[in-house]
């Protein structure tokens, strides 16, 4: 079966130290969708490493990592990436695969991205600029390079043909800033990437099913960013949902099992667009001063609230959530007074949906408020030892969501973690 580990608020809540976490469990670890904007933090050895395209499987030991074909991958931040985890001592030529279908942004993409914001103006999306809206363009309009094209001794043609597109785009926006650094960048990388494990990904992980292995789908971003379901158009350019893995790496949905969403014990956003539990005040900037809400991948700071329950319970709904692990939960140790948005009104009327377009709407939250814990979650060692103030804001949530919160992370290292089991 295929596990899945998702995130189910608009990304960063903590995924790459959940997956790191649960990984021993598993044979093999694999991305689905998104590319370089995704920031996944995790604790190797006691020192902080921030992956962006590797899965996050990568540190252990006999376990098979494959970025699968519905990532957009960029060779030159891959490259930067291997060399990282190689300082850790771990030989990607033995266990990172790629699969041959997955598309490749190219320097214009990144180009494209920054053209296509700026003439946005204050509407724009708040995009990490890493190129990944014109890559995905470029798939469904049918005009991308894949990995298995960097094979081909026509590759050079293929580049230019795309580049030449994308040079009109560029021409109609007025971009001219010059990109031969990053061209000269890429090739150096696509040379490396040639050198990797490329694979027919859906042969690969359908292979390795059929063996009895075990595989953990990782996704990148979260639920409310996906494309479809997400706050559009603030969301990025990918199917993050749990859908998104058959499509991402080519398994039947029949053989997707369990469906792990994270959550944070209270929530952010980094980028533009709806956020309703959004907090401008003092409390705000202490969750974001406690909680170091700084992007992982573009070091912006992120917009912080209180957890949005009407947002998860629509997130655990389109996903088919399973179980859920609650992260940052330490974080909230020192707040007198929590609240849990249980409903939004909107002209007066309260409903406890996501309505379609909530940027366009006079949105207001509805908060039922809760005590704070009065012992740290962080001096927490099992389930037991949790206070009862985080047992009654546990069981409502459970109650609401109808899927239970089986772990509850309390701090930001690998073995800050309780289960409820
Ligand atoms: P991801 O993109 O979902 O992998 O999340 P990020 O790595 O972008 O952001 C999560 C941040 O929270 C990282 O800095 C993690 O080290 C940190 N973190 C994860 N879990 C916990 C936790 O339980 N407590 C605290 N204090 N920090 C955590
Ligand atoms: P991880 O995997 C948080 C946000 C951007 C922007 C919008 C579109 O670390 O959780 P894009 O670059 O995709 O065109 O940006 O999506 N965004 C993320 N926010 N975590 C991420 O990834 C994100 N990836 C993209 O800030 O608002
Ligand atoms: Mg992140």
């Amino acid at each position: 079966m295929v596990d899945v580990i998702l995130g189910l608020q608009w990304g960063d809540e903590g995924k790459g130290k959940i997956v790191d976490f649960f990984a021993p469990a598993y044979d093999v670890i694999a991305r689905f969708q998104g590319g370089p904007n995704a920031g996944h933090t995790l604790y190797v050895k006691g020192e902080k490493v921030v992956l962006h395209q590797i899965p996050s499987g990568i540190f252990h030991e006999g376990i098979v990592n494959l970025i699968g074909n519905g990532v957009v991958l960029d060779p030159v931040t891959l490259k930067k990436e291997c060399d990282k985890v190689a300082a850790f001592g771990v030989d990607v030529r033995k266990n990172l695969f790629i699969a041959e279908r997955t598309n490749i942004i190219v320097p214009t993409h990144r180009a494209l991205d920054k053209a296509a914001e700026l003439a946005k103006g204050d509407e724009k999306i708040g995009s990490t600029l890493k190129g990944i809206g014109p890559a995905y363009m470029d798939k469904t309009g049918r005009n991308a390079l894949r990995v298995g094209d960097l094979l081909r001794a026509d590759f050079q043609e293929m580049y230019q043909k795309l580049k030449d597109k994308h040079q009109q785009l560029l021409n109609n926006y007025g971009f001219t800033e010059d990109i031969s650094e990053w061209e000269k960048e890429f090739f150096e990388a696509v040379e490396f990437v040639k050198s990797l494990n490329i694979v027919n990904g859906e042969y690969f992980i359908n292979k390795k099913l059929a063996e009895g292995k075990k595989i953990l789908a990782e996704g990148a971003q979260g639920s409310m960013l996906d494309v479809d379901f997400g706050t559009f158009p603030f969301v990025t350019s990918s199917n993050t949902i749990s859908a998104g893995v058959s499509t991402g790496l080519g398994v039947a949905p029949n053989k997707i099992g369990e469906v792990i969403g994270i959550t944070k014990a209270y929530c952010t956003r980094v980028g533009s667009g709806p956020f309703p539990t959004e907090l401008f005040d003092a409390t705000g900037e202490e969750l974001r001063k406690i909680g170091n809400e700084f992007g992982a991948t573009t070091g912006r700071p992120r917009r912080c609230g209180w957890i949005d329950l009407v947002a998860l319970k629509f997130a655990c709904m389109v996903n088919g959530i399973t179980q859920i692990v609650m992260t940052k939960a330490d974080v909230l140790d020192s707040f007198k007074e929590l609240q849990v948005c249980t409903a939004y009104e909107i002209n007066g009327k309260q409903t406890d949906e996501v309505p379609y377009q909530m940027n366009k709407l006079p949105l207001q939250p509805v908060y039922k408020q809760f005590a704070g814990w009065s012992k740290p979650v962080s001096a927490c060692n099992n389930w037991n030892e949790l206070p009862a103030e985080m047992n009654a804001y546990l069981d409502f949530i459970n109650t609401y969501l109808g899927v239970k919160v089986t772990y509850v992370s309390n701090g930001p290292g690998r073995d800050q973690i309780i289960s409820s089991r």
